[in-house]
Parts: structure tokens; C-alpha cells; sequence
């Protein structure tokens, strides 16, 4: 039986890239690495360039995301996420409307749905970790996509953890929240207008305080929760708490 195979969405920048770096030290580790830009396979590392608010294109490829090979352990971790387009509704593109719930909410549920589907009557450790945000429990201008998709993330994690619990799948659910991380999507969130985000001068001043975490510090932490997953119980947990 093979060691541990790892499929990660959003590898490609930020703290998906951190963990693909963090992950690869592993000699035992395997790692599908899933994000829209094209990047070389090598080794235990496999690229799958694949837009993920193209519903259709990620059904299709789910065979090659999920092989049906033994491992001993079995992780999936949802962590490509869109702040979304930062604006009040109103002034929002009905497009963005949607590719934000798409890559936040709907294809996690999709690679959740064939996660369980294919690896349910596998013995191994299985665990997935559905990177969420603190903007679940918050109501934050410009970020309605933002919040609502990880408010649905959150609660899409405890429905497959109660699933699970319940027909003895044996799969470990985790939504966390990550922090704030010193990614392209915090550049993102400052390149904002404050007519459209009344927050941004805070976030710029998280950037000039040096307030936020590194990806790799973040990255840490996400591999510790793997390592200690059962002394940490609980769905919905904050990388703040340990
Ligand atoms: N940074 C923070 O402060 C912060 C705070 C709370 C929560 N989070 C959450 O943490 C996770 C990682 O965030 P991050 O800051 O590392 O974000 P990031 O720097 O913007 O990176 C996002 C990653 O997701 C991929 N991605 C985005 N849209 C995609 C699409 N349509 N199809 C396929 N891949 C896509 C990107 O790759 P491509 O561009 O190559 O597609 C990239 O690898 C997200 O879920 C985010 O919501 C971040």
C-alpha cells in the first residue's frame, strides 16, 4: 500500500503553495495539486490545471483528481477561495455572483461529494480540511459573496461530518479559519476603493503593521492540525486556537 496522498485545490499561490512546499518534504507524501495555472508535474508532485467555477470541466475531471489507489492516508484540502469582486450589492457583475459561490462553495461540495463517494469503504485515515475564513460569522461591506460562501462552507462541513458520524464513513471534517496571511489575496483585498469596502484602510494598515502571517507560518500550522487531529475535536476550528 502507498503512504499518504494529499489533494490540495489552489497550489499554485499563497498558502495552497506554502503547503505543496511543506507537504513535499514529506517522503511518504503524494500530492494532486489543482489551480487554473499550467505547472509542471515532477516526482510525487501532479499538477491539474483546472478553473474551478467551470462546474462541467471539474466533473469531468474528477476521475484523475480521486484515484482509486490504496493509501494509508487520504487527505483532501479545499483551499482555492476568491475574496470575490469587492463591492456592495448593487454594483456587483451577476458573473462574479457566481463564480464566487462556484470556487468557494460548490466545488468543494462536488470534491467532498466524490471524496466520500470513491474513498468511503477505504480503510485508511481520511480527512478533509475546507480552508474557511473568519468572514463566516461576520457582516463585512464589499464581501457579501465572501461571507455568505464561507458561512456555507462552514455549515457544508458540519452536514458531512454529522454524515459521516452517522453511516460510519470514517472521514474527519474540518472547516478552518486561517487568519489573516500575507498572500495575493490580501493584496487583493487593499487594492480596494473605500467607496466600495468602508474596511480597506484596516487591511492596508495589517500590511504596514505587520500584522499578518507568513504562508509558510500558516502552512505550519495546518500541517500541525493534520499531525494532531485527534487531540483537536471539533469542525469548525481557528489556526488562532493552537
Ligand atoms: N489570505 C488571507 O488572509 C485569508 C484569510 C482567511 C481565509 N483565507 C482563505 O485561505 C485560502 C487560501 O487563500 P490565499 O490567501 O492563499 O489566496 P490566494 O493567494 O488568492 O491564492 C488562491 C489560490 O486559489 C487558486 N484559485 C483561485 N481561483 C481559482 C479557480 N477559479 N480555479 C482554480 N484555482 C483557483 C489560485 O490559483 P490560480 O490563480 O492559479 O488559479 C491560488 O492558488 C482561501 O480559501 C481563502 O479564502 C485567506
Amino acid at each position: 500500500m502507498k503512504k499518504k496522498l494529499y489533494i490540495l485545490t489552489g497550489s499554485s499561490k499563497g498558502l495552497g503553495k506554502a503547503l505543496v512546499a511543506h507537504l513535499m518534504d514529506d517522503r511518504e507524501a503524494s500530492i494532486i495539486g489543482i489551480s487554473r495555472h499550467m505547472e509542471p508535474s515532477s516526482g510525487r508532485y501532479t499538477h491539474l490545471s483546472l478553473d474551478l467555477s467551470d462546474t462541467d470541466k471539474l466533473v469531468r475531471a474528477l476521475g484523475e483528481i480521486f484515484p482509486p489507489d490504496s493509501y494509508d492516508e487520504l487527505t483532501l484540502i479545499n483551499n482555492a477561495g476568491w475574496i470575490g469582486e469587492i463591492a456592495p450589492l448593487g454594483k456587483l457583475d451577476p458573473q462574479a455572483i457566481l463564480d464566487i459561490h462556484r470556487i468557494n462553495v460548490v466545488a468543494p461540495a462536488i470534491l467532498m461529494n466524490s471524496f466520500a463517494a470513491v474513498y468511503k469503504s477505504y480503510s485508511s485515515k481520511k480527512t478533509v480540511i475546507n480552508i474557511s475564513s473568519g468572514a463566516a460569522g461576520k457582516a463585512v461591506d464589499g464581501w457579501s459573496g465572501y461571507c455568505a460562501s464561507k458561512a456555507a462552507l462552514n455549515q457544508l462541513t458540519l452536514v458531512a461530518q454529522l454524515e459521516s458520524d452517522l453511516h460510519q464513513l470514517g472521514i474527519r471534517y474540518v472547516a478552518l479559519s486561517p487568519g489573516i496571511i500575507d498572500t495575493p489575496m490580501q493584496e487583493n483585498i487593499r487594492s480596494a476603493s473605500s467607496e466600495n469596502f468602508s474596511q480597506v484602510k484596516k487591511f492596508q494598515k495589517f500590511k504596514s503593521e505587520n500584522q499578518l502571517s507568513t504562508p509558510a507560518e500558516t502552512a505550519d500550522k495546518v500541517i500541525f492540525l493534520l499531525k494532531n487531529l485527534d487531540t483537536m475535536p471539533g469542525v469548525l476550528l481557528d489556526v488562532r486556537e493552537f
